[in-house]
């Protein structure tokens, strides 16, 4: 298609634009003040001139006034820091266009107009990582949520679908590789100048946009969909990376398969590309044929990707194809509906990668997750539904709530209606909604309709925030066990008052003699109380409740230590097993901390823990990735989760105690399990990495136990790793240790992955992440490190967020962390704002910390606040934090 020919000087301006709001009045985004687009555009052709030093882009907008529209003439382009050289309507140089702040408004008489407009980029001054930019020597875009608007002026909103034609010519040295979404239909050269035009036969959304230019090497593989179709598969990396290829394009396939096989869904073009960027703001994004990750979820190989590496790649890999229904065919009527398709897609990568390797043990990974992550945030000032009312910044609602609770309120439905009535469900949501902009609501009436469930009570967990509390309670009478629920649904920031949720919870009724119970029962408490009665039961059972993790509450059941014990040794449900014994650590240690036990009563409980944990490591039955996962104790996090008003000092210094304790009570376990594991061979197999995972976990006891004799064996397993997960292991633990071995082994690792930038990441991470007293020293020294530079998203979390997930470093008392972190938020804001707004939320939890820290972390949140010319990203945290 033809760019719109256009005058060659500048237009001015006709109408000096509205005045801008003032840069500290916040403007707030409401989801019930939706309305749909006054124009739609029907087709997109972008012509881009490329160079990292400048580019320019010029489009032509088929516009079409929208029969649901109101009717208004003008229509809203939207921009930001962008300028237009020029604007012409229907071929004629345009002065009938102004600006309004950041956008570019038109008024046009007629319903159809062909637009045309002009802007010049500079992608290599691009700090921000959205739009355009320039990584590497590369070319790339990044336009979820709003990044469209920094390269041209649009309707920059996911209810507007385009047909997108995309012709981009560059310098072939620089830029051999050309890449948009969809289809190559055209190609050509011209002396040292080269030229592509792309074609996607699926109208999409600006944020599903994507180009790509630079030196790029591919491995190239095929898949034959379901329906026969062949599709070319590309995974471009720069020339060298090639090798560490294999397990993306292994997951790449596998998804595909998987999608099919579960959800009925093909893919739908004769080509899916894949590019991996090294500064990415995220994870991974799912544009339309064209999906950019982070390298850090593509590159993998034993020698320099752990098992965590490797698993999180296929997760990602998977989401973001997964996407391509469940976000791309089907997308979102605006930003307020994100979670469906981030829910629905999370849920969908934890479905696959549960089929991929044990389902229990991504359970409870999941749940951990859920836990440490989402659950905080739930209970913190900037708690918000998975269905937002109001947003600022939408970049700053990509978070666990939406994410991870999303998937956990789907996968309730998919538990209530078991998982063939559920795929009906879906089945109907893609039939009804395919190329659509759709909302939350849709999906739950497709479920609704389609699995034949009653979700209308349900539907508030779209709309109430915060984490359901759950007390149950075992009642003994006549032959009939009562399971007594209770339900609060704690306040949340704009939401004092909550009506109570459904909640079902799988739970079963164990015999104490037989160690067996007589099958497991699906209950849902929908009312603030209810009783549920089973018959059958002359002896007082154990109560087995929320297996599965079928719902994402806290429960605080009424039960003896002793029960605990009985569920960590017997349940038949993993996660439920995994639970007894977390309930059991979090219980004694809550204990502790309250300083409400004596001497005595401490070495008791102590006993109860360490009695559970040999039993997890002698019985027979486990496969020892479960293993490992029943020794992890609970995250600092979740133990502060527990408090109204936490400690941290006192939360880490008893959890350490406790390790120290097993360690030296159990050493000659913990040593004759680290021989063990040491005897088997490097593989990629579920035995193998069940191995490793119980080799680093034996180290982290003996080395709270036993340091000086544990310092040799970790310098022992490090000087004979053959793999990244044993390397790093033993190095994570050398680190926390005051030993000789530690520089010893820091300087070879640096030195023998010399120019690996996601090695060098897990340098930084180790070292801002470790159990040292002096990690704070530590820090300050690595930000002055050559190799540290705000300027890489990666390179800033592997230190920094490292260091804020540091319970001890950083919630030093000094207030030092609290400082280092404040201090980060405002050097980095300037240069990449998205990244600099996720390092807000460690110090909002001030709330719920004790008084002095309390102070130390509302003082650096204040003293942001009070920084002028802050980004509307760290602005919006930074006010809800304080708020
Ligand atoms: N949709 C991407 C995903 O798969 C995330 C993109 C987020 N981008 C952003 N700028 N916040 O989850
Ligand atoms: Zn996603």
């Amino acid at each position: 298609m033809d760019i719109a020919s256009r005058p060659s000087e500048p237009v001015e301006n006709p109408e000096t634009a509205d005045a801008a709001p003032p840069p500290h009045a916040p403007t707030v985004i409401r989801r019930e003040d939706y309305r749909p687009p006054e124009w739609l555009v029907p087709e997109t052709a972008l012509d881009f001139s490329l160079g990292a030093g400048e580019t320019t882009v010029r489009s032509m907008l088929k516009v079409a006034r929208n029969p649901d529209g109101s009717g208004d003439k003008t229509i809203r382009l939207n921009g930001d820091g962008i300028e237009a050289r020029s604007v012409s309507v229907d071929g004629k140089p345009g002065n009938g266009w102004r600006m309004d702040g950041p956008d570019l408004l038109i008024d046009l008489d007629g319903d159809e107009h062909e637009i045309a407009i002009e802007t010049v980029l500079k992608p290599a001054q691009n700090s921000q990582l959205m739009g355009l930019y320039a990584s590497n020597g590369m070319l790339c875009t990044q336009c979820e949520a709003q990044g469209f608007r920094r390269i041209t002026f649009f309707p920059d909103r996911p209810d507007v679908l385009s047909s997108f034609t995309v012709r981009m010519e560059g310098p072939k040295d620089a830029f051999p590789v050309l890449l948009s979404n969809g289809n190559c239909v055209k190609e050509g050269e011209d002396g040292g100048t080269h030229w592509a035009e792309w074609h996607d036969p699926w109208p999409k959304p600006s944020y599903l946009f994507a180009l790509v230019a630079g030196e790029l090497v591919s491995n190239h593989d095929t898949f034959t969909t379901m329906s026969g179709r062949k599709v070319d598969l590309n995974i471009w990396v720069r020339p060298g990376d090639e090798d560490r290829t294999g397990h993306a394009m292994e997951s790449l396939k596998a998804s595909m398969k998987w999608d099919e096989e579960t959800f009925g869904r093909e893919y739908d073009l004769d080509l899916f590309n894949i590019v991996a960027v090294s500064d990415f703001n995220m994870g991974a994004m799912e544009n339309k044929g064209l999906n950019i990750f982070n390298t850090r979820y593509v590159l993998a190989d034993p020698e320099t990707a752990t098992d965590a590496d490797y698993d999180a790649i296929e997760g990602v890999i998977g989401h973001e194809y997964f996407h391509n229904w469940s976000g791309n065919r089907v997308t979102c009527r605006d930003w307020f509906q994100l979670s469906l398709k981030e829910g629905f897609t999370v849920l969908r990568d934890q479905l696959f990668s549960a089929d991929m390797g044990s389902e229990a043990v991504k359970r409870i990974e999941d749940v951990r997750i859920l836990r440490s992550a989402q659950y905080p945030e739930d209970s913190g000032p900037l708690a918000h539904p998975i269905r937002p009312d109001s947003y600022e910044e939408i970049s700053n609602f990509y978070t666990a709530t939406v994410y991870n609770k999303g998937a956990e309120v789907i996968r309730m439905m998919r538990t209530m209606a078991g998982p063939e009535r559920f795929r009906e469900g879906t089945d109907l949501y893609f039939e009804r909604h395919d190329g659509e902009a759709a909302t939350c609501e849709d999906f739950v009436k497709a479920i609704e309709d389609g699995a034949g469930l009653d979700l209308g009570q349900f539907r508030l967990w779209y709309s109430q925030a915060g984490t359901p509390q759950v007390k149950a309670k075992l009642l003994h009478e006549n032959g009939f066990a009562t399971v007594r629920l209770e339900q609060t649904v704690p306040v949340t920031p704009g939401q004092p008052e909550k009506q109570p949720m459904p909640i079902p919870l799988k739970l079963a009724l164990f015999e104490r003699e037989t160690g067996k119970h007589k099958g497991e029962a699906l209950v849902v408490l929908d009312k603030e109380s209810a009783d549920f009665s089973f018959k059958g039961h002359e002896r007082r059972p154990v109560l087995s409740i929320n297996r599965g993790f079928s719902a994402p509450v806290a429960v605080e059941i009424d039960t003896t230590s002793e029960d605990l014990v009985f569920l960590a040794a017997k349940d038949d449900d993993a996660f439920a097993r995994y639970e007894a014994m977390q309930s059991l650590v979090v219980r004694h240690l809550i204990s502790a901390i309250g300083g409400g036990l004596g001497e005595r009563e401490r070495d008791l409980e102590r006993d109860a823990v360490s009695q559970a944990i040999e039993s997890a490591l002698f019985d027979e039955d486990l496969d020892d990735l479960m293993r490992g996962e029943l020794m992890i104790l609970p995250a600092e996090a979740y133990l502060a989760e527990q408090m109204l008003v936490a400690d941290p000092g006192a939360i880490h210094a008893e959890r350490e105690g406790l390790r120290a304790w097993l360690g030296e009570e159990l050493q000659e376990d913990f040593e004759d399990l680290h021989d063990r594991v040491s005897e088997v061979p490097y593989g990629r197999d579920a035995a193998s990495r069940g191995a490793r995972k119980l080799k680093t976990q034996a180290l982290l006891y003996l080395a709270a136990g036993a340091p000086e004799e544990a310092a040799e064996r970790a310098a022992r397993q490090y000087a004979l790793a053959d793999n990244m997960t044993d390397r790093q292991g033993a190095l994570m633990v050398l680190c926390g240790l005051d030993v000789p071995e530690r520089d010893k082994a820091l300087a070879d690792f640096r030195k023998r992955y010399e120019g690996n930038a996601l090695v060098l990441d897990k340098w930084f991470a180790l070292q801002a992440g470790s159990l040292h007293p002096d990690v704070l020293e530590h820090v300050r020294e690595l930000a002055g490190h050559p190799d540290f530079t705000l300027g890489n998203p990666n390179r800033v979390r592997s230190l920094y967020m490292a260091f804020a997930m540091n319970p001890a470093a950083f919630h030093a008392e000094s207030g030092e962390g609290y400082r280092m972190i404040a201090d980060l938020i405002l050097k980095l804001d300037p240069i990449n704002s998205q990244t600099a707004a996720r390092f807000v939320p460690p110090l909002g939890r001030w709330r719920r910390i004790e008084p002095v820290r309390s102070d130390l972390m509302r003082g650096e949140l204040e003293r942001i606040a009070a920084t002028p010319h802050l980004s509307r990203d760290v602005r919006e945290q930074v006010t809800k934090s304080l708020g």
